[in-house]
């Protein structure tokens, strides 16, 4: 059985007064009925840890360097992440392969580095709006696949998000047959190459996910859940998205 993963990004979104939004999520989400999971700012994690202390909300980071420590100005690094209160990392996310030409093989590295400080990895998958339209969204997400990910990997060290370019931040989603599509074939592709540990590797969709369209898309075959971004800033829409997701 795979356990249903609510994820949200607030990628480079919060303040500390933000965490309210934390403090709101966990009175009204005690018993969340899935896995909930908060990606904050670096600067937040500690913070957040802290306050989710014994409580039902997991802690992610965004992106970790793919060393343990050196010199490196600016980066952190996954031990840093860990030490800090995280529980998984986000990598390979699309705006950090745009914004910092972050490659298939730096994300396979990253990736080994979050699973030697005992971090569980989220990578990141997805097509641009001109590959939908040339018909390549399979063999550019396989490709990815291929690439991103190292030997090695099983469901508990890793998840899969599918995030479809064009549906990031727009408020455009593919159709509930187009997100089966992608999934089956991700879960086809992960099971050829990692066998059976791979059927309990979770799927999340990601791109637009709204407390208007969640059980929708939760209903799809292989969906596990979802990695949100705008909707997960505010207590009360990732509530929901919380409550569609443990009711599908
Ligand atoms: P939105 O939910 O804001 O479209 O962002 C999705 C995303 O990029 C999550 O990682």
């Amino acid at each position: 059985m795979r356990r249903k993963l609510a994820a949200g990004n607030w990628k480079m979104n919060g303040l500390t007064a933000s965490l309210v939004e934390i403090e709101k999520l966990l009175e009204t989400h005690p018993d969340p009925g899935c896995e909930m999971l908060i990606c904050p700012p670096a600067t937040l994690i500690a913070q957040v840890a802290w306050r989710c202390r014994n409580k039902h909300l997991k802690i992610g980071a965004q992106d970790c360097h793919w060393e343990a420590a050196g010199a490196h100005t600016g980066d952190i690094s996954a031990p840093m992440l860990a030490d800090a209160g995280a529980s998984y990392v986000i990598l390979g996310h699309s705006e950090r392969r745009t914004d910092h030409e972050e490659t298939d093989a730096e994300i396979a590295a990253k990736t080994e580095a979050a699973w030697a400080a005992g971090l569980t990895a989220i990578v990141c998958v997805g097509e641009s709006e001109r590959q939908r339209d040339l018909g390549t969204a399979l063999p550019v997400v396989g490709g990815q696949l291929d690439t991103s990910l190292p030997a090695g990997c099983t469901g508990e060290n890793l998840v899969v998000a599918y995030e479809p370019i064009w549906a990031i931040g727009t408020g455009r989603t593919p159709s509930p047959a187009e997100i089966a599509e992608m999934h089956d074939f991700m879960r086809a592709a992960l099971v050829g190459r990692f066998g059976d540990a791979a059927k309990d590797i979770r799927l999340l969709y990601g791109g637009s996910v709204k407390p208007a369209n969640a059980a929708e898309i939760f209903g799809i075959s292989n969906v596990d859940g979802a990695l949100v971004g705008g909707a997960s800033l505010k207590a009360a829409d990732f509530g929901a998205i919380i409550d569609a997701l443990a009711s599908a």
